[in-house]
């Protein structure tokens, strides 16, 4: 199965495990819920592969996240992509001719008034997708990646598939809590939270609660939806089980995902020279 290819650049996105983990959802549910929507990498997959194969079979799917810039590009790139492409264009533009120069105007712009397009630019311009706000004032504080962004073709193209993709999909801004309130009997959610371990400083994760979010599943297991999770497992090198340990009896199964090199690692190391090291992330289901 093709990959939808991304349409930000995302620190922990899912893109390369979406077939995986949608592997394990029910062949046929009602409504899909993602509470940590991020790039939405699942969510575009889970369209993908709903719209060409027909499997799963699903009515409606809720997207939501605690970063309202984040959602408010979900929304332009589903009611006015025109707006993001022509932004893009121009912008990408001058920081080919003076990257450096122009990724400090785009951040500064951003950090005065917040807005999506350019949080986007951002996200395609700076150090590998590390989305990172400073503790003390919010600023966002990650530096300028060494790589060129995708060329503003490229850019147009993505947000063509992916405004096709979303068209009958719902992005709002909230916390889980309230995202997992809404959720129904038969309802698929799946949930990728902030690393507990050291995403602490970057989305806006720093209020973020595991302890609050297994409370949310089990409302929902009760109430009879299905509830998937993926959480940090152990890391090969360092023998550390670096895994949290979520409350006896509310999942039903576990997997063990191989993600290749860690993601955790590179936020650690940014600038420097990195070891790969092999993550099993799991994969958690109530069901
Ligand atoms: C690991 S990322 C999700 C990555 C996503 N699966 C992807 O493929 O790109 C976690 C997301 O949770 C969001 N987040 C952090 N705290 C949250 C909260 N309390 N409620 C909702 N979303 C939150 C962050 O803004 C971030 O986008």
């Amino acid at each position: 199965m093709a990959k939808v290819p991304a349409l930000l650049k995302w620190i922990g996105n899912k893109q390369r495990f979406a077939e995986t983990i949608i592997s394990y959802m029910p062949q046929q549910f009602n409504n899909y819920y993602e509470p940590f929507l991020g790039s939405g990498a699942v969510m575009a997959q889970l369209l993908y592969q709903s719209n060409t194969t027909g499997v799963p079979k699903f009515n409606h799917s809720y997207a939501s996240d605690i970063l309202p810039f984040l959602i408010d590009i979900f929304n332009i790139v589903k009611n006015d992509p025109n707006q993001i492409k022509d932004y893009y264009d121009k912008e990408i533009a001058e920081y080919y001719l003076n990257p450096t120069n122009k990724y400090n105007e785009i951040r500064d712009r951003f950090n005065n008034n917040h807005n999506a397009l350019d949080f986007c630019l951002l996200s395609r311009t700076c150090y590998s997708g590390i989305i990172r706000f400073r503790k003390a004032d919010g600023y966002m504080s990650t530096p300028k990646g060494p790589h060129r962004p995708i060329n503003p073709e490229t850019f147009s193209k993505r947000v063509d598939l992916w405004h096709d993709l979303i068209t009958r999909s719902t992005f709002t801004t909230m916390s889980f809590d309230q995202c997992m309130d809404n959720a129904q009997p038969r309802d698929v959610i799946y949930c990728d939270p902030p690393y507990t371990h050291s995403q602490s400083i970057i989305y806006g994760a720093q209020t973020f609660n595991i302890e609050n979010l297994f409370k949310k599943i089990a409302e929902c297991k009760a109430k009879g939806a299905y509830v998937m999770l993926s959480i940090n497992g152990t890391r090969e090198s360092s023998k550390k089980d670096i895994s949290i340990t979520p409350p006896l009896g509310l999942f039903e199964r576990e997997i063990s995902i191989n993600c290749g090199t860690s993601m955790i690692d590179r936020l650690q190391n940014a600038g420097e020279t990195m070891k790969d090291e092999v993550v099993h992330d799991k994969l958690l289901l109530t069901w």
